[in-house]
């Protein structure tokens, strides 16, 4: 392939989507747009990679500082403004130059390489991508002949340009000589008072440049993103995109329509994801995992024939060793989880190095947090840590430790022993009976203890004056008679 260079336009205010952060660095399945289009740019393996920025620049600028150079375009005057900021940025380029916009992230890196090709076979200084798409604002313009005369913006159309549904992408393949030419000949006469990138192409054609469109055979790659909605279209483009790559993969999804997994997203094969399952950032599954419905999963590692939820939140940095089994209500955060270890519902589990086989009962939790600051503990392999247990960190679980139900588990437990840290139970005979003024159904046993018997005493005492009062409480007032 002969030598490429692209340039990303990523300067523009975004103005339609109304919001305080750059439109580029709004995401698309868990991926920022501008991201999206690094990643296609980057399969070409260009020469040089620039990105025009100007809104947030140093925001931009900072996230992708070792990904691609940034020219700054310090004031919008448009999208062959921006590109001219680009070349005087770029003095010695030739070869080549691709023009990608920040703001559509569904282009597929195959469309470029056909694009690439094309311009070769058909000996182009420009290659235009065109789709037929009323809805894109650039709509091109043809003689009598066929040819391409110009591209002319839906705000300086007139109604018969309007019913042109031939419109232009905004992906240009170009020579650098021509694009340098190009930018230098623009002129502001338009609506917006802008510098049209697109009137390059007008300039070319009238200089005798050779240029030739292709057609887009997925129009929907072209998706460019201004306003909430149309950013809400493409994720939901993206979406089925990754799902049906999955599918492929070997991932079953009970309804591919319901779910939402991130762009960056791996999941091994013969993996079940039922509906309303959202799995987030780098997250990776194994093989053979079964994510019941309504789990969220976040930047997480999985291992092989995991079993999760339904209903469980895997919060960002947990590993997951193959075989752990999570169950409903349960709540995970950069947490370790050796094999086969178990919670199967209603817990939390943060900041611990859980070990193998252990097991969680129902309503245990690991209290990661004081108030003032986060601290880990270890759960060794084979501990059991009963229902209702709190182990407040930082403790120690060594292997094969039992922790009884309802404990709150303060000092590390060694291994093999039981460690139980709750009051005693008493049973005070009659209790109930006194509390109804009734005879107790059973006499009291007669090894009763004194402290039970003492205690009982001290409870009627306590509940007798409190019973009267309810007693003598007015009725409301609607049920007065
Ligand atoms: C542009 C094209 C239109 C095409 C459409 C495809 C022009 C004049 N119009 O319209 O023909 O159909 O894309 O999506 O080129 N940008 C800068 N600096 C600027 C202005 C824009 O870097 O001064 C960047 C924006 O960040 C954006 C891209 O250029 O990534 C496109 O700009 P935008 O204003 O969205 O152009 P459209 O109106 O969509
Ligand atoms: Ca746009």
């Amino acid at each position: 392939m002969s030598e490429i260079a692209v340039i990303v336009l990523a300067a523009g205010q975004g103005t339609r989507m109304k919001s305080r952060r750059a439109k580029v660095l709004h995401e698309v399945c868990g991926v920022a747009m501008l991201e999206h289009v690094l990643q296609t740019a980057e399969t070409l393996s260009p020469s040089r990679l620039a990105v025009v920025v100007g809104r947030d620049a140093d925001e931009v600028q900072k996230r992708y500082a070792d990904r691609a150079e940034f020219v700054l375009q310090a004031e919008q005057r448009g999208t062959g403004h921006a590109a001219r900021v680009a070349l005087a940025a770029l003095p010695e380029l030739s070869g080549d130059v691709l023009i990608l916009y920040g703001d559509t992230p569904l282009l597929r890196p195959e469309t470029i390489e056909r694009m690439c090709a094309a311009k070769r076979e058909r000996a182009a200084d420009l290659l235009l991508l065109s789709a037929h798409a009323p809805t894109i604002p650039g709509i091109l313009v043809r003689d009598a002949e066929g040819r391409l005369e110009r591209i002319v913006e839906s705000q300086d159309a007139t109604p018969r340009e309007l019913a042109i549904p031939e419109r232009n992408t905004g992906v240009y393949l170009v020579s650098a000589k021509l694009l340098r030419e190009g930018v230098e000949s623009l002129a502001p006469h338009n609506a917006q008072g802008e510098l049209y990138l697109t009137d390059v192409v007008g300039h070319a054609v009238r200089h005798g440049f050779r240029v030739e469109t292709m057609l887009v055979e997925d129009a929907e790659e072209c998706l460019g993103v201004n306003t909430r909605r149309e950013l809400a279209a493409a994720s939901r483009v993206l979406r089925r995109r990754i799902v049906e790559r999955l599918m492929d993969e070997g991932v079953t999804f009970v309804d591919p329509d319901a779910v939402y997994i991130d762009a960056a997203v791996r999941i091994g094969r013969d993996s079940v994801i039922e509906p309303g399952v959202v799995i987030t950032g780098r997250s990776r599954l194994g093989e053979g995992c079964h994510i019941k419905a309504g789990c969220v999963i976040e930047d997480s590692r999985i291992g092989n024939d995991v079993t999760i939820g339904p209903s469980a939140h895997l919060r960002p940095g947990n590993e997951l060793a193959s075989k752990v089994k999570v169950g409903n209500f349960v709540e995970l955060k950069n947490s370790k989880l050796g094999e086969g270890t178990k919670a199967a519902h209603l817990g939390y589990i943060g900041d611990a190095d859980v070990g193998a086989h252990v097991n969680f009962s129902c309503g245990a939790i690991v209290v990661n947090y004081d108030g003032y600051k986060k601290t880990r503990s270890t759960i060794g392999d084979h501990a059991f840590v009963g229902c209702n247990a709190n182990l407040v960190s930082p403790v120690e679980i060594a292997p094969h430790a039992f922790i009884a139900a309802g404990s709150t588990i303060t000092k590390s437990v060694p291994t093999d022993a039981l460690a139980i840290a709750r009051d005693r139970q008493r049973n005070i005979d009659g209790w109930v009976a006194r509390k109804e003024g009734r005879a107790p159904a059973r006499a009291p046993r007669p090894d009763a203890g004194a402290e039970a018997r003492e205690m009982a005493t001290v409870v009627q005492a306590e509940i007798a004056p409190a019973t009267g009062r309810r007693r003598r409480r007015r009725p409301p007032p609607g049920r007065r008679r």
